[in-house]
């Protein structure tokens, strides 16, 4: 049996692929396009194994994905390609709409077309599995519970609303064609091979660099935090136990303000890596906001758990202390993603904030 995987060399499809082969001999092949979120360095612990076979290609071109299909007979497409970063979203949201609806898009079509041709077992096995986001839910009041499966959608940035699209088209498909489907919303992860232009790597890299540490409007936004691995697990779960058409959130039980995890992330560097010049709070700075922020995002996480016993195994003492150290015992891999164009995206966003 082989699983093929969309988006396998971006943050958590990385994690996704390295900690199934470490749990499964079941083998992986691994679609990707390599953007500038995509890199094969995440997945170097897995040069010469086998059962990671590595296609560099395009979500959006179904023959590519239709012969993949064809060749390798997978029982499941495991779906985390997209472009995920809001604020690039923000500026340049004509991407967001190819990758993340249209590419979705062409992963179901050619999806039904193998799907439709399978027989018995292997036609009931079958599944589709969409990783998406609780930003399709909108943004929460302060008092407001956490976000219910059943909650409206109402997403907020180019970003989400094209996510709650490619999951509107996910649940189309499985209502009109029958095509055996589970979707997942998860919360904000973070852990070893997030690219650093996301709140806690950016904190990190920056931090270490002695740059300011631009923290939006009043950085007293909520976020749901979970350690990437525990989003993983999750997926399995899902994957293995999930009821067709039904959707899961994942979240870690873990609400943070962006002001709080800055300066944990200060107090464990002043801890692990103290810089002589002073505690790294003092690289703070707050800066114009992000346009349309949501405020708040929380995750009721109990359908999960109480459907497939799932629960997430770190807290956020304990994964944000690994993390931290994942970036300090990784230094060349931090170096490697900030090439040229990572620079050029600090500039674009970060350049005309005050
Ligand atoms: P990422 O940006 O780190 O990685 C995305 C990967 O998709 C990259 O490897 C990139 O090369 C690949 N890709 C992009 N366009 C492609 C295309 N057209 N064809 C093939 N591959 C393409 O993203 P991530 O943070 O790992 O998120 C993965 C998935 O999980 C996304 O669907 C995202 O919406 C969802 N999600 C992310 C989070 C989070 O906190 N990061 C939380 C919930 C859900
Ligand atoms: O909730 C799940 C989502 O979490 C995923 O679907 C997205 O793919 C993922 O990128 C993430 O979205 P966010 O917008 O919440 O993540 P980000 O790390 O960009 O920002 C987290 C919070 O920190 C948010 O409130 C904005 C704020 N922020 C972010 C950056 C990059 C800052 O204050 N300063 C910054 O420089």
């Amino acid at each position: 049996m082989t699983i093929l995987v969309t988006g396998g060399a971006g943050f958590i499809g990385s994690n996704f692929v390295l900690d199934w082969l470490a749990q499964s001999d079941e083998p992986v092949v691994n679609l990707d396009a390599l953007t500038y979120a995509g890199n094969l360095g995440n997945l170097k612990s897995l040069d010469g194994d086998a059962r990671h076979v590595f296609v560099q290609g395009d979500i959006c071109d179904r023959d590519l994905v239709e012969g993949l299909l064809a060749r390798h007979q997978p029982r499941a497409v495991v779906h985390f390609a997209a472009e995920s970063h809001v604020d690039r979203s923000i500026h340049g949201p004509g991407m967001f709409m190819r990758t993340n609806i249209d590419g979705t898009f062409a992963l179901l079509e050619a999806s039904r077309s193998y799907w439709s041709k399978l027989e018995g077992d292997a036609k009931a096995a079958f599944r589709f599995h969409h990783v998406s986001t609780d930003e399709v839910y909108g943004s929460l009041k302060p008092t407001d519970p956490p976000f219910a499966e059943t909650n409206p959608y109402e997403p907020n940035s180019p970003y989400s609303a094209s996510k709650a699209a490619s999951d509107h088209l996910v649940r189309a498909w499985h209502h009109t064609y029958g095509l055996p489907v589970v979707t997942t919303n998860c919360s904000n992860n973070y852990g070893p091979y997030h690219f650093p232009e996301k709140l806690i790597p950016l904190m990190i890299v920056n931090a270490l660099a002695g740059k300011p540490l631009p923290v939006y409007g009043d950085g007293q936004q909520i976020r749901d935090w979970l350690y990437v691995k525990d989003h993983c697990s999750g997926i399995r779960a899902v994957l293995a136990g999930g009821r067709l058409g039904e959707t899961y959130n994942i979240g870690g039980w873990n609400e943070k303000a962006n002001i709080d995890i800055v300066k944990t992330v200060c107090a464990l560097l002043d801890e692990l890596k103290p810089d002589p010049a002073g505690p790294y709070s003092r690289l703070i700075t707050y800066v114009t906001d992000r346009p349309g922020h949501d405020r708040r995002y929380a995750i009721d996480a109990r359908k999960i758990e109480r459907e497939l016993g799932w629960r997430p195994a770190e807290t956020f003492d304990t994964g944000i202390r690994k993390t931290v150290q994942w970036y300090l015992d990784n230094a060349a891999w931090v170096a490697d993603v900030q090439s040229g164009a990572y620079k050029d995206w600090i500039g674009t966003n970060y350049g005309g904030r005050t």
